[in-house]
């Protein structure tokens, strides 16, 4: 197989890639993914700082890059950031929705606005986003590549931390993908749900410790078939694969990157 066989299967240039929740963690590197396969990206969160290193790192790729700040808790904010991202990048052809929180508190008592947060964030703004830009991309009529991001808990409880908004939201958003690949599949839209299982990022670091907490570590660890969590880099290849032509025939899928958490 030539390089440029590669480039036919995997190849994003001449694209345009919107992420949320690219300040940190996972969304930095499907960012870096997508720019590393050739498609130029927008990068959308709240703290613009961050967004606009990640932005300089991204154009090392010969790609350009766009940093838009926006709280995804507010519909007309989200509207705003498609619209221009889509005036200075063009029609966007790759939506990840990856922004996510994970409010922690027992179920028993779980406070209804940590509830309400993890609804508006980790399931209404995917919802909202994908209205926004799918409309977008069904008025252009050249199809497009919707990439959610869930999580293997939106298949299974969460035995480490008490979560029951972030399980409840990741369950639906996981639906809310199949759902949207079976409304969207006569425009040529594919949506796919990507759902990764532990990598340590700010979102399952303990503030205190500054570091994953011992004991959770060591649970994560001895029910992942492969014994660790994830690393850096490890998924990389399954956002350029969602996002690339190699996989124009799959949608409402899910694909797990998880060192085999959901294999039994
Ligand atoms: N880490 C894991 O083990 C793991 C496993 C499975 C799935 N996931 C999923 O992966 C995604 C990324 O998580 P992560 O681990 O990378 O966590 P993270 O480092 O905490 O990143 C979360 C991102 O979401 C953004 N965000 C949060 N609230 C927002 C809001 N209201 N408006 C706009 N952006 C907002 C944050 O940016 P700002 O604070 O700058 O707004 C940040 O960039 C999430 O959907 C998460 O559920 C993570």
């Amino acid at each position: 197989m030539s390089l440029s066989d590669l480039e036919r299967l995997f190849g994003l240039r001449g694209k345009v890639a919107l992420v949320t929740g690219a300040s940190s963690g996972l969304g930095k590197e499907f960012a870096r993914g997508l720019a590393m396969a050739g498609a130029d990206v927008a990068v959308v969160a709240r703290r613009l700082e961050r967004l606009q290193a990640v932005a300089a790192e991204l154009e090392a790729f010969g790609v350009r890059a766009y940093s838009v700040q926006a709280d995804l808790q507010h519909e007309e904010q989200i509207e705003a950031a498609v619209r221009e991202v889509h005036d200075v990048l063009g029609p966007i052809d790759i939506l990840v929705n990856n922004a996510g929180i994970a409010p922690v508190g027992r179920a028993e008592r779980h406070d209804l606005e940590k509830w309400q947060q993890a609804l508006d964030v980790n399931l209404t703004a995917v919802f909202l986003c994908c209205q926004h830009v799918g409309r977008r991309m069904i008025e252009r009529g050249q199809g497009g590549r919707i990439i959610n991001i869930s999580s293997v808990l939106g298949e299974g409880a969460n035995s480490v931390h008490r979560t029951v908004g972030y399980a409840a939201t990741k369950g639906a958003v996981t639906n809310l993908t199949r759902q949207l690949a079976v409304e969207w599949a006569a425009h040529g839209i594919t949506v796919n749900a990507l759902a990764p299982s532990w990598f340590p990022t700010e979102m399952i670091t303990d503030p205190r410790l500054g570091r994953v907490h011992d004991e959770q570590r060591t649970r994560m660890e001895q029910f992942t078939p492969l014994g660790r969590l994830g690393r850096e880099g490890e998924l990389l290849g399954a956002i350029i694969y969602l996002a690339s032509p190699a996989a124009s025939y799959v949608t409402g899928t899910v694909l797990h990157v998880d060192g085999g958490w959901r294999a039994w």
